[in-house]
């Protein structure tokens, strides 16, 4: 048994934060109905393309243990075929653009006539206000979020993260408000509207930021790198490189072999606990005691120096070497990982985070498998659908269409080109 199993998804999602939002749903065992335009499905099947002909890696990474139907919901039959997927369904998850639904005919007001359980969840670029209407994509959001502008080197241009956190990361906020809904239909009996902006999620995500623009007020944000540097600081949070953003200062240094290899780097962290062993390890133990660098908040002006200090240690191991030195000591440091070491990474596969998927289309690829592990709920990750696989399946035992019903269904070309044996 899964989480999940009994639930029905209407998925109206497409690009990438919905999409996150309903495979993760399908993991915990929810039956996750992918509604797809005919012919053309979600846009991602043919964007960035590696395999010619095949769904692209892109789409499939987005969209496992799904079923797809195709629809035209702005055709009267599809609307019809809409309808009763409404009926039938607990939750809609959609995220096209702002009154994308509306014109379609089914309004907030509309979907609850249809079924006042139904719970609707929704991700848009921003919340009510100025930008509401406006269409959102990752990048956007990163720099409306506040995250952008806090990213990057003091002397260089914003920069946005490779982290999906204003699509992957809402989409992940929109299902935690999905299972919420769901609970509290448990007791109220009742629906109701869940709505994500992207804008907020990453905002959610960049709180110590927010935090470090108050702290300004007060005075120089004394663990930032600028502030030993004796760089003024301005009137926002500036952009803090690789510091910490925590309370325990830290700097990515480079490993032994980081003049070819770009990622020969090794996170480091000097937390006041294990002070003592750092000085040991790195072969300063004077610090230990030295006036000026025993104390954390004497050390806060000569961060650079300290760091400079560290890197000549860890130039001459491998970020491998330095992590097996430093964990038994219980120095927090962290290896620069490549997607290269990831997906080469035995562990990872072992409890099911990286995953290898068979498609018929493109053969065998490697994913990212659930991130959230329950011990009486477990995931098999199954290959997404291709477009409109599923439509005669969820028309017949979802819906329940006779098959007379069926054949004018099909014939009206609202469910694309299909054969009573599954998709053309
Ligand atoms: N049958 C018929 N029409 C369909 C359909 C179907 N099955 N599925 C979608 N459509 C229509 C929509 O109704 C819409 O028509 P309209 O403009 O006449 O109302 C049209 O397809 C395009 O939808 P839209 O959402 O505007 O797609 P887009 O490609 O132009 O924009 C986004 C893409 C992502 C920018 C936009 O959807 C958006 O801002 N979404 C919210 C924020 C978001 O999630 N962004 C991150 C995406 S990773």
């Amino acid at each position: 048994m899964k989480a999940l199993e009994g639930v029905k998804i209407l998925d109206f999602t497409h690009v990438q934060s919905g999409p996150t939002c309903t495979q993760l749903l399908a993991w915990f065992g929810a039956d996750v109905i992918k509604v797809e335009r005919p012919g053309v499905g979600d846009a991602t099947r043919n964007q960035l393309v590696d395999v010619p002909g095949a769904d692209s890696l892109y789409f499939t990474m987005l969209n496992h243990n799904k079923r797809s139907i195709e629809l035209n919901s702005k055709d009267e039959t599809g609307k019809e075929v809409l309808t009763r997927l409404v009926e039938e369904c607990d939750v809609l998850v959609e995220n096209f653009a702002p009154g994308a639904l509306d014109r379609m005919g089914f309004s907030w007001e509309r979907i609850q006539e249809i079924n006042p359980k139904m719970i609707m969840a929704s991700i848009k670029g921003f919340g009510p206000g100025k930008y509401q209407d406006c269409k959102v994509y990752e990048n956007v959001a990163q720099c409306a979020g506040g995250s952008a502008s806090t990213t990057g080197f003091l002397d260089g241009p914003p920069l946005v993260t490779g982290a999906q956190i204003g699509d992957s990361g809402t989409g992940l906020n929109l299902c935690l408000g999905i299972v919420t809904a769901l609970f509290q239909r448990e007791k109220s009996g009742k629906g109701q509207k869940v709505t994500t902006a992207m804008q907020d999620g990453v905002l959610n995500l960049s709180r110590v930021k927010l935090r470090d623009q108050q702290r300004l007020e007060k005075g120089p944000l004394n663990e930032y790198s600028q502030f030993g540097e004796g760089i003024e600081f301005g009137e926002a949070t500036p952009r803090a490189g690789n510091d910490s953003g925590g309370g325990q200062p830290g700097r990515i240094l480079k490993c032994k072999g980081w003049e070819s290899d770009p990622n020969a780097y090794t996170y480091f962290i000097i937390q006041a606990a294990v002070w003592q062993k750092v000085c040991d390890l790195i072969g300063k133990p004077e610090w230990k005691t030295q006036e000026g660098y025993a104390k954390p908040p004497e050390r806060l002006d000569k961060l650079n120096h300290i760091f400079e200090m560290i890197e000549e240690w860890t130039k001459t191991k491998t970020k491998f070497e330095v992590m097996d030195l430093c964990n038994p000591l219980d120095i927090p440091v962290g290896p620069i990982l490549s997607m290269k070491e990831i997906s080469e990474d035995k562990a990872l596969f072992a409890t099911g985070t990286m995953v290898r998927v068979d498609h018929p289309e493109r053969g065998e690829y490697l994913s990212v498998g659930c991130p959230i592990k329950l011990s009486d709920s477990s995931v098999e990750v199954e290959r997404s659908p291709l477009l409109g696989e599923h439509t005669v399946e969820i028309l017949s035992d979802v819906l329940g269409y006779t098959d007379d019903e069926l054949d004018r269904i099909i014939d009206s070309g609202a469910v694309g080109k299909v054969s009573r044996d599954g998709a053309e």
